[in-house]
Formats: C-alpha cells, sequence, structure tokens
C-alpha cells in the first residue's frame, strides 16, 4: 500500500515538472515575441532611426575600425577631398580595401542630410556601373560611408593632364557605355527614379579593370513620378550644368543626359570642360565642339595622343553626335538614356542630326541672370555620321 502511494506520488511530481517545463517554455516564446513586436512598432530600440528598412542590410561600422583602418585618418592615406568631406583609403583586419568618406564635421543639419540620403539611396539601388556602399558609421557628431575601393581612382585624375594612365579609345568607349549604362539604371530601371545630379569625370570611378562606376549620390533625390523637381538649392558643378537647371532650377533626368554630353566631350578630348586660358573660340567644351562639327571637323576635338585609324574615327563621330543630342537646348529634346545606351551599344543606326546646342551667354555666363540662348536649328544638317568626316 505504501509502496503504490509513493509511486503516485512520484507521478504526480513527474507531472507537475513537466506542467511546469512546458509552461516555462511558452512564456519564454510569449515574451521573445513581445519583444520582436515592441521593436517593430517603436522602432529599433537602440539603434538609430536611419538603420531602419533596407539599411539593416548594411554594414555599421564602428568609428574606432576605421581609425585603426585609415591609421588615424592619416593624410598619407587621403585620396580627395570633394564638397562634403575628405575620402580616405583604409584596410580593415580582414584585407578589404576600403574608402573611407568622411563627411566634414560641422555641416551640420545638411551634412547629415546629405548622409541620410545617400545612405538610403545606395543601399536600395545596385547596378555594375554604380560605386556600391559596403556600409556606414555614425557615432556622436562623426558621418562616415564606406565604398569599395576603386583601384583605378576617378577619371579625372586618368583623363586630364598628367594623368596617372593613358586611356586608349577601346577604355574610353567601355567608360562612356558604363556610364551611359549606370545612368540608364538610374534614371529608367531601377525602382526609384533618381536624378544624379552631379554628373562629373571625378564622380566616376574606375575598377581595376577600367569599368566605370558612378559614385555619390549623396544630391540625388527622390522624385514623385512623372513630374520634375524644382531644386531647392543648386547642387550641380557650373560647367556640367544644364541650362534649364542652373538658371531656372528645373531639374529632371534631362540636366544628367546634359551633363553626361559634357562629360563624353571631355573623354574624347582629354580636356576639361572649361578652360579659360585656351583661345577664345576653345574656351568652353560644347561651344568649341559645336563649332567644329560644323565645319565639318569634329574629329579634331580628339585627343591628339588617341591612335585614330578607320575603326576609332567611326567610333568617335557617332560618339560625337550621341554627345551633341545630349546638349541640345531643349530637354524634351535629348534622348532618354535608354536610347543613348541603343546608339552606343548597337553602333549601327546613326543618331539624328543633333540641334545647336545651348549656351548662355557669354558675358553673364556665371551669373543667375544669364541668358538662355536658344539658338535656331542647325543649318547644317547631317544624316549619316560619316557625312562630316573629314576628308
Ligand atoms: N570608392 C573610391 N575608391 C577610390 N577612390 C575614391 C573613391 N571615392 C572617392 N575617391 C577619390 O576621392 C576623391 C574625392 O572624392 P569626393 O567624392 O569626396 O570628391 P569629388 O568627387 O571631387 O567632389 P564631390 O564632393 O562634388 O563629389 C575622388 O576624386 C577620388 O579620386
Ligand atoms: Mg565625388
Amino acid at each position: 500500500m505504501e509502496t503504490s502511494n509513493s509511486f503516485l506520488l512520484l507521478i504526480i511530481l513527474i507531472i507537475l515538472v513537466i506542467i511546469l517545463l512546458v509552461m516555462a517554455v511558452f512564456w519564454k516564446c510569449i515574451k521573445v515575441e513581445t519583444f520582436f513586436k515592441t521593436v517593430k512598432t517603436t522602432g529599433t530600440l537602440s539603434v538609430p532611426d536611419y538603420f531602419s528598412g533596407n539599411l539593416r542590410t548594411i554594414s555599421h561600422f564602428s568609428y574606432k575600425t576605421l581609425k585603426k583602418a585609415t591609421r588615424d585618418f592619416h593624410p598619407k592615406y587621403q585620396l580627395g577631398i570633394g564638397g562634403f568631406g575628405t575620402v580616405y583609403r583604409g584596410v580593415l583586419d580582414d584585407g578589404r580595401t576600403i574608402a573611407v568618406k568622411q563627411l566634414s564635421v560641422g555641416t551640420s543639419k545638411q551634412g547629415e542630410n546629405e548622409f541620410l540620403a545617400e545612405v538610403k539611396m545606395i543601399t536600395s539601388i545596385q547596378h555594375k556601373n554604380l560605386v556600391r556602399l559596403v556600409g556606414c558609421c555614425s557615432e556622436g557628431a562623426q558621418r562616415l560611408l564606406i565604398y569599395e575601393y576603386m583601384q583605378n581612382g576617378s577619371l579625372d585624375n586618368n583623363l586630364f593632364e598628367n594623368g596617372e594612365s593613358f586611356l586608349n579609345w577601346k577604355t574610353r568607349f567601355q567608360i562612356i557605355l558604363g556610364v551611359a549604362r549606370g545612368l540608364r539604371y538610374l534614371h529608367e530601371d531601377s525602382n526609384l527614379r533618381i536624378v544624379h545630379r552631379d554628373i562629373k569625370a571625378s564622380n566616376i570611378l574606375l575598377d581595376d579593370k577600367f569599368q566605370p562606376k558612378i559614385s555619390d549620390f549623396g544630391l540625388a533625390r527622390f522624385f514623385p513620378e512623372d513630374q520634375a523637381y524644382l531644386s531647392t538649392k543648386f547642387a550641380g558643378t557650373l560647367g556640367y550644368t544644364a541650362p534649364e537647371y542652373a538658371i531656372r532650377g528645373e531639374l529632371s533626368e534631362k540636366a544628367d543626359i546634359y551633363s553626361f554630353g559634357v562629360l563624353v566631350l571631355e573623354i574624347i578630348s582629354s580636356r576639361k570642360n572649361t578652360d579659360l586660358t585656351l583661345p577664345t573660340e576653345m574656351q568652353y567644351l560644347p561651344e568649341y565642339a559645336w563649332k567644329l562639327y560644323e565645319r565639318s571637323k569634329i574629329i579634331e576635338l580628339v585627343d591628339p595622343k588617341l591612335k585614330v585609324d578607320g575603326t576609332v574615327e567611326r567610333d568617335v563621330l557617332l560618339v560625337c553626335d550621341v554627345a551633341l543630342l545630349c546638349l541640345q537646348p531643349y530637354p524634351s529634346l535629348r534622348p532618354p538614356m535608354s536610347e543613348i545606351v541603343v546608339m552606343l551599344a548597337c553602333k549601327t543606326e546613326p543618331p539624328p542630326a543633333p540641334m545647336k546646342p545651348a549656351f548662355l551667354d557669354r558675358k553673364n555666363r556665371f551669373s543667375t541672370e544669364s541668358t538662355f540662348l536658344v539658338p535656331s536649328p542647325s543649318p547644317f544638317r547631317i544624316d549619316s555620321p560619316s557625312s562630316h568626316i573629314e576628308k
């Protein structure tokens, strides 16, 4: 009798322990779920607001890590200084080389806004012709962006006087086409409609194979569908800036297309868009290109160091036509990037004859009151690129 009582007691005890165990597990699950619910509805508890959404997928670097990678931001590791701060080369403990953009401390609200815009944008858009953002750092007043390191630096360092390397035509064409593809993605293929606003040679970076990648989306903004955005602040760089944006602040993807046109002329000629040391008629590249084009001498624009054989000449003329199409005065006349990519990639259909680029009135060139000279169509119409080859 006593034995059966003890046995019963043991069974009751085991059942109690099992019930307690089940309750404990159940309670733990509820707590975890509640915790996640709280995080979801109130935003992250310890991580700042801007790490929400797709930013969770990028790495967050500590300031200490970046300090170590750049040898305490040593000037020797400086890659360049831009409008929003200094860029350093860094090497992480795992051996990866990175480019660290340290946004100027004290740029206050503006600096932070640029930072947030850039981080948000770059993480959500990815393309082989866009520089990849590896991560970011935000500690106290410090705002840093960490990019993949581009071995061959920026296009301006390779293209212009005393460039680090000589770019042959094949490479230049590859750069033009790559930039066109990157822009097509930004304007037409990414889930956001993005106007870069600052397309220029220093914002085109070159990887180890001299493939181009567009950098710096800090100036770009989200865009309401099918609506030209009127900027509140002038953000571009003057020599590359479309007249309607420079004068009236009207910004659309057509402003990037204009800047692309200027960039293409720079790539062909290895010269900057504005050079006041040159004779007057040569000082402004688009203007000079048009003059040569009208005289059927556009081939004279080509960098004399480039070996121009028959194939190169055909390509150069096609590319010049494309550039002049992009520089047309009315934004609506400039072709969309998808058409430009087809023209460049297929090299078959000659683009339609361009209209004279818009020039800002020389006298008031740098004033906001500049007049926008809308030219009449060229009397010199060309039906095929070969018709303006200098014979
Ligand atoms: N990811 C990178 N890899 C290698 N070099 C880089 C990288 N990012 C920037 N650089 C170098 O640092 C320089 C400065 O870049 P930064 O973007 O700060 O200035 P910028 O392009 O001259 O002007 P802006 O501020 O108007 O963009 C670039 O010209 C380039 O040489
Ligand atoms: Mg830049």
